[in-house]
C-alpha cells in the first residue's frame, strides 16, 4: 500500500527535482507518510508545484547533510501537533493562552525548539496550506509592487519570505524582526547559506513592545506570527503605524491550528477581517486554504486547520 503511494508520488513529482529529493530523504525516513504526503500533493496547480519546487530548492540548501535529521524532526514536529489537535477536539481551544507559558514550554527550551523549527522547514513545502500561502506571496503580492519597495517581515522564521523578497528588483531595502534571539541567528545563517547578497536589517525586538521606527515600509509580511501573540490586535495597529500610505501588509494567520505555541485561537474568516480591518487597514484579498485542501467550508465546521492569507492597505 505505501509502496503503491510512494510510486503515485514520485510520478507527480516527475520534473521536480528539488520537491522529489526532499520528499525521497522524507520517505527514508517515515514511509508510511507517503499517503498524507499523496493527499497534499495531488490537488496542487502547476503555480503551487512551481512554488513548492522554488521553497524546496532553498530548503534543500539549508538542509544539505542533515537530510535524515531533519526528516526525523518533521516527524517528531507532526507528532508534537497530532497530541496538541487532540487536545483542541476535545476541550475547543488552544492548550496554552499565555507567552509566558509558551516561552516556558517551547521557546526557552532549545532543544524543542531546534527540532521544531527544523520540522516547521520541512512544512513550508510538504503542507498544502503551508505552500499555497506561500504561492499566495510570490504571485500575488510580491509581483504586484510597481515600484521601489522596503520590506520588512515580523517573525521571518528561516527567512525564505525575505530571501524571496530581496529577489525582486524592485526591493530597496529589506528589515526583520524578531522577539528571539535564537531564531533570528536561524534567520542569518539561512540567508548567508542561501547567499543573499544584498543586505538585511534583523532586529530583535517584540513587536508588542517596540518603538515606532523611525522610517515607514511599503510591503509589510506577518506570517505565522499573529497565533503566537496575546494581542494581536496591538501588533497589527502598531503595524499600521509603520506603512506607507500606499504600502500593502500580506498576513498568513491559521484559523483553527493547534500547536506547542500557537496561543491565540482564532476561528472563522469573519474574525480575521475583523482583526485586520479593526486594526485601520482595509482588507483587499481573504484567500483560505484548508490542510490537504479540503473543502473550505466543511473545514471550518470540522475545525480543521485552514490558513488565510491576507492582502491589505491602509484604511
Ligand atoms: C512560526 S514562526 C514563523 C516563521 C515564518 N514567518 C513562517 O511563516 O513560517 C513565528 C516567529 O514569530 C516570532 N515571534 C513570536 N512572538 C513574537 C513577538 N512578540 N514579536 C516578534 N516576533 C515574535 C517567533 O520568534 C518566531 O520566529
Amino acid at each position: 500500500m505505501s509502496d503503491e503511494k510512494t510510486d503515485e508520488l514520485r510520478a507527480l513529482l516527475a520534473g521536480r527535482p528539488e520537491t522529489l529529493q526532499v520528499v525521497d530523504s522524507l520517505l527514508a525516513v517515515w514511509p508510511e507518510h507517503a499517503a498524507y504526503l499523496l493527499k497534499s500533493f495531488s490537488p496542487r496547480t502547476t503555480a503551487m508545484l512551481d512554488a513548492t519546487e522554488a521553497a524546496a530548492s532553498a530548503a534543500r540548501k539549508l538542509i544539505a547533510g542533515q537530510e535524515a535529521t531533519f526528516a526525523g524532526d518533521y516527524r517528531w514536529t507532526c507528532d508534537r501537533l497530532r497530541d496538541e489537535e487532540l487536545f483542541f477536539h476535545r476541550e475547543g481551544h488552544y492548550r496554552l493562552s499565555t507567552f509566558a507559558e509558551a516561552n516556558a514550554e517551547v521557546y526557552s527550551n532549545h532543544d524543542y525548539m531546534g527540532r521544531y523549527v527544523n520540522g516547521l522547514l520541512l512544512t513550508q513545502l510538504l503542507w498544502y496550506n503551508h505552500v499555497a500561502t506561500f504561492e499566495m506571496f510570490l504571485n500575488s503580492v510580491l509581483p504586484n509592487a510597481d515600484k521601489p519597495f522596503d520590506y520588512l517581515e515580523v517573525g521571518p522564521g528561516h527567512g525564505l519570505m525575505v530571501y524571496f523578497a530581496a529577489q525582486s528588483p524592485l526591493c530597496r531595502t529589506l528589515e526583520a524582526w524578531d522577539v528571539s534571539a535564537v531564531s533570528l541567528r536561524e534567520t542569518r545563517a539561512a540567508l548567508k547559506t542561501l547567499g543573499l547578497t544584498k543586505p538585511v536589517s534583523l532586529v530583535e525586538t517584540d513587536i508588542l513592545q517596540t518603538k515606532r521606527p523611525d522610517r515607514r515600509f511599503d510591503l509589510i509580511v506577518i506570517s505565522e506570527v499573529l497565533e503566537h501573540l496575546e494581542a494581536p490586535d496591538v501588533a497589527l495597529r502598531f503595524l499600521r503605524d509603520c506603512i506607507t500610505d500606499d504600502g500593502r501588509i500580506f498576513i498568513n494567520v491559521p484559523l483553527n491550528s493547534p500547536s506547542p505555541d500557537h496561543i491565540y485561537l482564532l476561528s472563522t474568516p469573519e474574525e480575521v477581517t475583523a482583526l485586520v480591518e479593526g486594526a485601520g487597514f482595509k482588507v483587499e484579498q481573504l484567500s483560505l486554504f484548508a490542510t490537504q485542501a479540503k473543502r473550505i467550508e466543511s473545514a471550518l465546521t470540522n475545525r480543521i486547520s485552514v490558513s488565510a492569507g491576507v492582502i491589505a492597505r491602509p484604511n
